[in-house]
């Protein structure tokens, strides 16, 4: 994939962010969620790519943009042809409440190379780099933890594992704290706190328990390009999403998707911090109309992660 999107695509990322920022702790998820898609379909407007949004805001009836098959992208000579998964604000209500980790975030892969994962819940582990094939969702969350603990050649009470803060995993939680590790709950986001567990710095060691699926194959493209490792399995809440994961070609809805089934081939993943978080600073007001944005932009291919801080003046930015 060629490297100059990458930089294109920090430009959406910071453009969706800059547009939602403003909505930080007014306690309105739909608009600031509405502010960051229609900066992010704009901003497309804007680069050469021929895309195919096959994560996005939903299926076409229920999203006015940036729905499943949008085509986006200026789409001009040489357009490079790429789906694209994307979340222009992860984390609304994270935004709503101006708490930590809100992020809007682009993946893209050639075309084909995505799961095409439908609206559903994704049971889902997360590793870094270090711990990569120590984690599998056949076992239990003491074996996994015990594995990691392992490779990281540390006691499982310094493991820390990111669970989201839900009834749903009030077993998990509890099998946890039985073993001894350590935990932190998290009322939302689990792209960042998934992501995380590849910043050393962080003290994050693992992602578990069960989050949305679009944002499992949005995190696993982000582990192919930091070497980490994930694996999800789609969990059903009724007969209409299994036919709906259907309609989207699921034909096992037990199986254990694995890595480089989430995400064939390379990626490219770009996010900026909409508020502080993990792994990026949110956005900042400074005076005079100036605003800073914090970024990290990678590619697989090549490994590099790129932490873009941008100043912006906004009385120059095209309206
Ligand atoms: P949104 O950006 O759509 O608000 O998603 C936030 C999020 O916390 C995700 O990070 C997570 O995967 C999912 O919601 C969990 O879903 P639920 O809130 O239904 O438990």
């Amino acid at each position: 994939m060629d490297r100059n999107l990458a930089l294109e695509f920090v430009r959406i990322t910071e453009a969706a962010a800059l547009a939602c920022a403003p909505h930080m702790g007014r306690g309105n998820e739909k608009a600031a969620d509405q502010a960051a898609v229609d900066a992010m379909r704009r901003a497309f407007d804007s680069v050469n790519v021929d895309g195919v949004v096959v994560i996005g805001e939903g299926e076409r009836d229920e999203a006015p943009m940036l729905y499943i098959g949008e085509s986006v992208g200026r789409k001009g000579p040489d357009a490079i042809p790429v789906d694209i998964a994307l979340d222009p604000l992860e984390g609304t209500t994270i935004c709503a409440k101006g708490t930590e980790g809100a992020i809007s975030v682009i993946a893209a892969a050639e075309r084909g190379n995505f799961l095409h994962a439908p609206d559903t819940y994704m049971q889902k582990i997360a590793c870094g780099p270090e711990a990569a094939g120590a984690i599998d969702l056949e076992l239990s969350a003491t074996e996994n933890i015990r594995a990691v603990a392992e490779r990281l050649r540390k006691p499982v009470a310094h493991v820390t594992v990111t669970i989201l803060d839900r009834p749903r995993h009030e077993k998990l939680i509890a099998e946890v704290r039985e073993l001894g590790a350590r935990i932190r709950l998290i009322s939302d986001g689990d792209v960042s706190a998934g992501v995380a567990t590849c910043w050393e710095n962080t003290g994050i060691d693992l992602l578990m328990g069960t989050g949305g699926a679009p944002e499992g194959v949005i995190t696993a493209a982000a582990m192919r390009c930091l070497g980490g490792d994930f694996q999800g399995r789609l969990v059903f809440r009724n007969d209409d999403e299994r036919a709906r994961a259907e309609r989207m070609g699921v034909r096992d809805f037990d199986k254990i998707y694995r890595l480089n089934e989430l995400v064939k081939g390379e990626a490219l993943f770009s996010a900026t911090g909409v508020t502080d978080g993990p792994l990026l600073r949110g956005v900042r007001t400074l005076t005079k109309g100036r605003v800073t944005t914090h970024s990290v932009v990678m590619r697989s291919q090549t490994g590099t992660i790129r932490r873009i801080e941008a100043l912006h003046d906004l009385a120059k930015k095209p309206k």
